[in-house]
C-alpha cells in the first residue's frame, strides 16, 4: 500500500485489517507520505469487508505470517481458512475485482482464492516470481560485484523451497549470466534465491516487507495501467506446461483483465523436471486440503 501510494499508481488505496486502529494509523501515515511527495493517492480504511466495495484490484496479504523455523507450508490450513473468509467477502462486495494473493503458502492460497471466489482464473493471481527474481538479482550482483540495476533475473515455479530460478533466462545488461559466472557460482545463486525469504525471516523474526511490497505494487500497477508487461506470477494452469487444475508460477502477460496470456517457455529437460517437483509439492498441499474436505 505504501509503495502504491508513493508511486502514484492509483488514486485510492483502502486498507482492511481486523486491527482497525492499526489500519487507521498506517493509513494516516501513508496518506501523509503521499502528500509530502505531492502524490494524488489517498489512503483510507475499510472497517468491514462491506466497505471494501467495487475495488478494481484487491491485494490479499491476510494470514498468519511465517515464524522462524516454519516453512510456508506449515501455514497451509490456518491460512486457507482465512483465505476462504476473505474470498467470500471479495466475491460479495467487489465481484469484478482482480485478486492478487500474497498470503502464504502462496500457490495453494491462489488455488483457494480461485475456488472460493469462483472468479475466472485470469482474475486471480499470486505475487511471488517478481519478488523471487528481485532476490535472485540481488544474489547475482553479490556474486559479480557489478551490474546493479542492469540485472534481469528469472524465476519460475512455486513460491517455496522448490522454486525454479532460471540462470539460462537471466542477464546483466543483456549478457547471459551463464557467460559470466561458473556453474558453482550459479548453483550458489540458485540456492541463495530459494532461501532468500527464510534468510530474512530468521533475521527479522517475521516476513520481509519492502521487497514483497514493492513487487506487489509493480503487479498492481501493470494491471491498472493495462501495460501488457510480462512478469512471473502464480496462476492456474489449464493445460499449459502439461498440467491441469493446479497453480504455479510462470511468466504471464498482465493487463486490465488480469492475466491476459500465459507464456510457455521451451524448457530443457532438467528445468522441466525441477518444475515438476515444484508442481508436485503444490499438489501435495491441495491434496491435504481435499482430504480435509476443505472445499
Ligand atoms: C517472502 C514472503 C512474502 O518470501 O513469502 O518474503
Amino acid at each position: 500500500a505504501y509503495s502504491l501510494a508513493v508511486q502514484g499508481a492509483c488514486h485510492e488505496v483502502i486498507l482492511r485489517d481486523n486491527k482497525v486502529e492499526i489500519a487507521k494509523g498506517k493509513a494516516l501515515d501513508m496518506s501523509q507520505a503521499a502528500q509530502s511527495i505531492r502524490s494524488h493517492t489517498v489512503v483510507s480504511v475499510a472497517e468491514t469487508m462491506a466497505d471494501l466495495k467495487d475495488c478494481d484490484v484487491v491485494v490479499v496479504t491476510a494470514g498468519s505470517p511465517r515464524l522462524p523455523g516454519m516453512s510456508r507450508d506449515d501455514l497451509l490450513l490456518t491460512n486457507a481458512k482465512i483465505m476462504k473468509e476473505v474470498a467470500q467477502g471479495i466475491k460479495e462486495y467487489s465481484s469484478e475485482a482482480i485478486v492478487l494473493v500474497v498470503s502464504n503458502p502462496l500457490d495453494a492460497m491462489v488455488y483457494v482464492a480461485i475456488k472460493e471466489t469462483g472468479f475466472p482464473p485470469h482474475r486471480v493471481l499470486g505475487m511471488a516470481g517478481v519478488l523471487d527474481s528481485a532476490r535472485m538479482a540481488h544474489f547475482i550482483h553479490e556474486e559479480l560485484g557489478y551490474g546493479a540495476g542492469q540485472i534481469r533475473a528469472s524465476v519460475m515455479g512455486g513460491h517455496g523451497d522448490d522454486m525454479v530460478p532460471l540462470p539460462r533466462y537471466s542477464t546483466v545488461a543483456g549478457i547471459p549470466i551463464t557467460d559470466l559466472l561458473t556453474p558453482g557460482e550459479l548453483y550458489e545463486i540458485v540456492e541463495n534465491t530459494k532461501n532468500g525469504g527464510a534468510q530474512i525471516v530468521k533475521l527479522l523474526g517475521t516476513s520481509a516487507y519492502f521487497a514483497p511490497g514493492k513487487a506487489t505494487a509493480i503487479i498492481v500497477e501493470a494491471i491498472l495501467k493495462d501495460s501488457k508487461k510480462i512478469y512471473p506470477c502464480s496462476t492456474l494452469l489449464e493445460g499449459e506446461y502439461g498440467y491441469n487444475d493446479i497453480t504455479n508460477g510462470v511468466p504471464v502477460m498482465l493487463g486490465r483483465n488480469g492475466i491476459e496470456k500465459i507464456i510457455e517457455l521451451d524448457l530443457d529437460d532438467e528445468t522441466k523436471s525441477k518444475f515438476k517437483v515444484s508442481v508436485d509439492s503444490i499438489q501435495e498441499g491441495i491434496d491435504i486440503l481435499n482430504t480435509k474436505n476443505f472445499f
